[in-house]
């Protein structure tokens, strides 16, 4: 898929199942940059949202189909300590650090390789993040395998490594719409998440700290919930988010790989079952999308054409000791699994 700037290559890798579903990613930013499955009559859709070419992800700001970090979501002030040093990282949303700076882990070249056989294809990329950069400490190392199996599920697991004491917390930022039509929006996918809590956000998108009960909120979607029912609601929460923008505390134990959500379109049939390992999810329902993108087929992407569902740690967790962290030290190994399982109904 063409060359950098720079003249280094992109390459794209296409995993391809006996059922036909077909993910394809490039190494720049570690990129899903089509996911085709099934509908209820058996007609392949994309369902993620992406580019035609390579300058598409190059001139993108909203990082699509990606691999975002170090620090997916944001860092209040873009400031934290580690064992009684202060560090300060680059500021690229408001006056907060979101989603690894200005050059994070979605706009780097990723070293890949395919792995794998007919049963399951998966690629491996590798990116080595330098000590310093985007004023984290410590040599990252990090591998990130796609793979596509035969239960039509995208399979992501994460390893990462450090020389120094380092916080590291990737996720995947691919947008979803599961209608394989990408001019609509997403209001009338069902979304259910399963958890009893949400991390409340202050006007910055950070959180306030406390876990809040989704009870009688539009947050509670421990049914299935229509996403149009309540995002413009009169709710506080929802208007510092422009809709919904928010992580939801997972139920169960983290490190566990257990369901986190299902989304459904009702129109195609098709059903995507989130499973992960980790203790939060952030749904984003693409509340900042303004049709300045021209994707696929030219498309324009207008506001929630995508939702992203990202699973990690909750925001800004190295400055909330209460929240499960996401230090890592020389001789640990980072490791996430997350699920994208796809089905009809
Ligand atoms: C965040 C949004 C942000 C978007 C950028 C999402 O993960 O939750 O607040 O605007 O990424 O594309």
């Amino acid at each position: 898929m063409h060359k950098l700037p720079d003249g280094r290559n992109v390459f794209q890798y296409t995993l391809k199942n006996r059922a036909g579903v077909t993910a394809q990613i490039i190494n720049y930013g570690a990129t899903v940059t089509s996911l085709r499955v099934p509908d209820r009559n058996g007609i392949m859709g994309d369902v993620v949202l992406g580019f035609d070419s390579l300058q598409g992800y190059i001139d993108g700001t909203a990082y699509f189909g990606a691999v975002v970090g170090r620090y997916g979501n944001r860092i209040g002030k873009g400031r934290f300590q580690l064992d009684g040093k202060q560090y300060q990282l680059t500021i690229n949303d408001g006056e907060n650090h979101l989603h690894g700076g200005k050059i994070g882990f979605n706009k780097v070249l990723w070293e890949a390789k395919t792995l794998g056989d007919r049963e399951e294809p998966s690629v491996q990329l590798q990116y080595r993040s330098r000590d310093g950069e985007e004023g984290y400490p410590g040599t990252v190392t990090l591998n990130v395998t796609y793979a596509l199996t035969g239960k039509n599920e995208l399979r992501i697991d994460y390893e990462g490594t450090t020389d120094k004491p380092t916080i590291l917390n990737p996720t995947q930022h691919s947008y979803f719409n599961l209608s394989g039509s990408l001019t609509n929006t997403v209001l009338d996918h069902t979304l259910m998440i399963e958890a009893d809590s949400f991390t409340p956000i202050d006007r910055g998108l950070i959180p306030t700290g406390q876990l809040a009960s989704v009870a009688n909120t539009p947050m509670d979607f421990r049914t299935p919930v229509t996403i149009g029912a309540h995002i413009d609601d009169p709710y506080e929460q929802l208007s510092f988010g422009r809709g919904y923008d928010h992580n939801w505390v997972l139920k169960g134990s983290s490190g566990q790989l257990r369901k986190a959500a299902e989304l459904y379109e009702p129109a195609s049939g098709r059903l995507m079952t989130v499973f992960t390992d980790q203790p939060g999810l952030q749904f984003y329902a693409g509340n900042f999308l303004n049709g300045t993108a021209k994707g696929k087929n030219g498309i324009a992407y207008g506001r929630r054409v995508g939702l992203c569902l990202e699973t990690q740690a909750f925001p800004d967790t190295p400055n909330k000791p209460h929240f499960p962290q996401v230090t890592l030290r020389p001789g640990q190994v980072y490791r996430q699994t997350t699920i994208y399982q796809f089905s009809t109904k």
